[in-house]
């Protein structure tokens, strides 16, 4: 549970939200934050892994450090071992077909087996393989997905069963006015970024009217104009308006009159998602709005969900415009089911984008730190040390994986090399019954690409810490465009210690 400054709270059991909220300042820690955060957006999970990788890393390298041995040997021993590494890795993994449904749920299921959302996972991993199998374009031999295509929405209320994709988007807006049809069908749609208002003037300025005559010319003009921007949004033929601003109280009743659907205050996301869904284009001037800038929708519709009014844009031009929408009891559970359908999504595009899989569990870590011991031997010189010392860091995720589940980390360490030693290459920690097991038969897959960029990842971000000579404050007048210095700013000296 992460308590930020001003008391807000959030529950989670994803490694990248947890050092994303954290308040770090040691430049280091900064580094392993933004580890995380390459691996999050680079395959979009092992996030936790490759900080605690990592930080096995330094800490094997600190050891060597202590016994003189100096930081580049460290640093190359540590890259060659990460080259064999992620060679052992493509050896052992096994191939999968890339649209096996079954495969790419228990992916799936591994992902959100550590997230706090105990129920309902098997229904969040069909909908997450369901989503990306949508998405998914043949390209070659192999498959493309993009992740932009689908939209997670969420809303408290209801549960995480009713969580659900929708083929098209959908937003918590409703109509802006009542007299606006709720629900039009073959839907063009004019994507508005200005806003449709009579503009204030900056300063204070004053009229002077001195008949009724003037008044009611004064105010006949200002209806003209709004009447005008409603007539300019008809006459390019749309039936539907999204507008990304606000929209006059005026200009909305002669939209209402000329039965259009209009929606104000659309966020800037949804607007982008509907452009590529729909195939229309935000424009940002009404002047330059033309009938070759709508985009099309077989329906728009206001519904009810929960308590709320929702916008469904539906049967979109670009058939692979999707919206999962996740309800679930509380806040806090569609904020943790969100961030467990996002690596899940990731990890199942991960393996259709790349069908290759290992077991979970420290299966791998073992297996390729039991290989690396032997190839550490033919290695001359202090950079074996470096090497024996990658292969024990592997070993903190099973080791760590057990002492989760409660066993004995020594224990279960000894076991795991041994049962690698005598060729089981896939004994691992079986969390749920603390125990050392065979993974396979559990059926706990993960992609290889998490694997192999969680130790690209931390390999990479332990020798450029290892690289640091010292640390020194540098100057701060090289940035003029920098925040003016108040009081205490810039009080630390060059001496000040991290
Ligand atoms: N059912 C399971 N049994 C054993 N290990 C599992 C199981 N499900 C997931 N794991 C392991 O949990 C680890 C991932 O934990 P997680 O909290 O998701 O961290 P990360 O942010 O690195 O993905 C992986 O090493 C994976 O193999
Ligand atoms: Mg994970």
């Amino acid at each position: 549970m992460l308590v930020d400054t001003l008391g807000d709270v959030t529950i989670t059991g994803d490694g990248a939200t947890i050092l994303k909220e954290m308040d770090v300042e040691h430049p280091a820690a900064k580094m392993m934050v933004e580890v995380a955060k390459a691996t999050d957006d680079e395959v979009g999970d092992g996030t936790t892994s490759v900080v605690v990788f990592a930080g096995q890393l330094l800490k094997k390298a600190e050891e060597l450090l202590d016994k003189d041995v100096h930081p580049t040997v460290i640093t190359d021993g540590y890259k060659q071992s990460s080259d064999k590494a992620l060679k052992v890795l493509s050896e052992i993994a096994i191939d999968v077909p890339p649209t096996d449904r079954e495969m790419l749920k228990k992916v799936a299921m591994t992902s959100m087996a550590t997230k706090l959302i105990t129920e309902d996972k098997g229904h969040l991993a069909d909908l997450a393989v369901e989503a990306i199998l949508k998405v998914a374009e043949k390209d070659g031999d192999e498959y493309k997905v993009d992740l932009d295509n689908i939209e997670v929405e969420k809303k408290e209320g209801g549960s995480l069963v009713e969580t659900k994709l929708i083929q098209g988007i959908a937003m918590e807006k409703e109509v802006v006015h009542p007299g606006m049809p709720k629900k039009v069908e073959d839907a063009k749609i004019a994507l508005l970024n200005c806003a449709l208002e009579i503009e204030k003037t900056e300063f204070d300025a004053k009229i002077d009217i001195k008949s009724p005559e003037q008044m009611k010319t004064f105010l006949d003009e200002e209806e003209t104009m709004m009447k005008d921007m409603a007539d300019k949004v008809a006459d390019s033929g749309a039936n539907v308006l999204m507008c990304q601003k606000g929209i006059d109280d005026m200009v909305q009743h002669f939209l209402a009159k000329k039965n259009i659907l209009a929606v104000r205050r659309a966020k800037e996301s949804s607007m982008d998602k509907l452009a590529k869904a729909t195939g229309g284009r935000v424009v940002t001037n009404l002047k330059d709005l033309t009938d070759k800038d709508l985009g099309k929708a077989k329906l728009v519709e206001e519904r009810k969900l929960g308590e709320d009014e929702w916008i469904f844009i539906e049967g979109c031009n670009n058939p692979k415009a999707l919206t999962m929408l996740i309800r679930g009891a509380t806040e806090k559970i569609v904020d943790e089911a969100e961030r467990s359908i996002h690596d899940a999504l990731s990890v199942v595009r991960d393996v259709v984008r790349r069908p290759k899989v290992v077991v979970g569990g420290g299966a791998p870590e073992m297996e390729v730190a039991s290989q690396l011991r032997e190839w550490a031997e033919s290695i001359s010189g202090r950079a074996q040390l470096a090497a024996l010392g990658f292969a024990e860091a592997l070993e903190v995720m099973p080791i760590t994986l057990a002492e989760s589940a409660g066993m004995n980390p020594i224990d279960a360490t000894v076991d795991l090399r041994a049962r690698h030693e005598k060729g089981e290459k896939w004994a691992g920690v079986d969390v749920f019954n603390s125990k050392v097991t065979d993974m396979m038969k559990l059926e706990v897959y993960e992609p290889l690409a998490v694997k192999e960029q969680v130790v690209k990842s931390a390999t990479e971000a332990a020798s450029m810490i290892l690289r640091i000579d010292d640390i020194i404050a540098s100057s701060k007048e090289k940035t003029p465009a920098g925040p003016p210095k108040g009081p205490g700013a810039g009080e630390e000296g060059p001496e000040s210690e991290y």
